[in-house]
């Protein structure tokens, strides 16, 4: 039987299937489906389980499955049996008698793998407590319709060393770009994300200051002081206040620089008004690109 193509976390998947999947979002967005393509996906049903609020990633999902010409199922918490005690083992078994792929965003990030070990159909990874690989993928594909290969290039971060912060870091190693965070040393990414990302060869950079990691940065990223599920939000907020995203911070990278927030973002917190809203803000574009990129990743998982 042909191995399961989950698409988990971007450590787990090789460099040559990433730049497949970007290049494959670029094509869905310039109006190309294989005929292969849609006739992989005629018939074919997307459960969707979400554990935890969404916007995007629930309506991009939906809307790039049934544009690839296939059905969606959206399971919540509270309109499931997960919601009452069923386990996510059972759960997956149940649905691999249904459907042909499942997606799911989930608090612990062990659940998604006890899905996928469960699982009989490919299983993705919508958001995690350590992880959020659809969003840069999406992202990735967002810098480089705007400005070319991301190989090579200088990305910075400043905030919370947060799940995005660390996929960002996968990122760095798989695509080959230099990658400096800016994070107070308490809500750094975690050690072992950063290790592996060292042994692994990639250019990655820790440091508590936001100016240093911006300088002469290609793209400038951040998000939400406070995620879901955080308890300390004052305590977050007074120590990340010196890592917003204003516009004198954001004058120390390139003149031509972008900016990305994977949003919902919250104005006068993490980012100004001035920068998300203002020229060099691409975030509209990241939000659509989820859409296309997720459709790269629903075909590279049906194979
Ligand atoms: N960026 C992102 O994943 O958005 P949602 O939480 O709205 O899905």
């Amino acid at each position: 039987m042909a191995e399961i193509r989950h698409f988990l976390d971007l450590d787990l998947l090789d460099a040559a299937s990433l730049r497949a999947i970007v290049d494959a979002g670029i094509a869905f967005k310039g109006g190309t489906t294989p005929p292969a393509v849609a006739a992989a996906f005629a018939g074919k049903t997307l459960a969707i389980i979400l554990e935890k609020p969404s916007t995007r990633t629930r309506v991009s999902f939906d809307v790039g499955m049934q544009q690839l010409g296939g059905r969606v199922v959206v399971l919540s918490d509270s309109g499931s049996h997960l919601g009452r005690g069923e386990t996510i083992a059972d759960t997956a078994r149940v649905l691999s008698r249904y459907v042909d792929v499942i997606v799911i965003r989930t608090d612990a990030h062990q659940r998604l793998h006890e899905l996928a070990a469960n699982a009989s159909v490919p299983v993705i990874n919508a958001l995690t407590d350590q992880t959020h690989p659809c969003q840069i993928m999406g992202d990735i594909m967002t810098f480089e319709e705007h400005r070319g290969t991301i190989t090579g290039k200088v990305v910075a971060w400043s905030g919370d060393g947060n799940n995005v912060a660390a996929t960002w870091i996968h990122g760095a190693q798989r695509f080959g770009f230099e990658l400096r965070l800016a994070c107070p040393p308490s809500l750094a990414p975690p050690d072992a994300v950063v290790d592996w990302a060292k042994r692994e060869g990639a250019s990655v950079r820790v440091t508590d200051s936001p100016a240093e990691a911006l300088a002469g940065a290609d793209l400038v990223l951040t998000d939400v002081w406070v995620s879901m599920g955080d308890s300390d939000a004052d305590k977050r907020k007074a120590l990340l206040a010196p890592y917003r995203v204003d516009e004198a911070l954001m004058a120390r990278a390139k003149p031509d620089a972008l900016f990305m927030h994977c949003l919902p973002a919250h104005r006068g917190e993490e980012v100004t008004e001035g920068v998300i809203d203002g020229p060099h803000s691409v975030v509209w574009d990241e939000a659509e690109n989820r859409l296309h990129v997720q459709k790269g990743i629903l075909a590279w998982c049906l194979g």
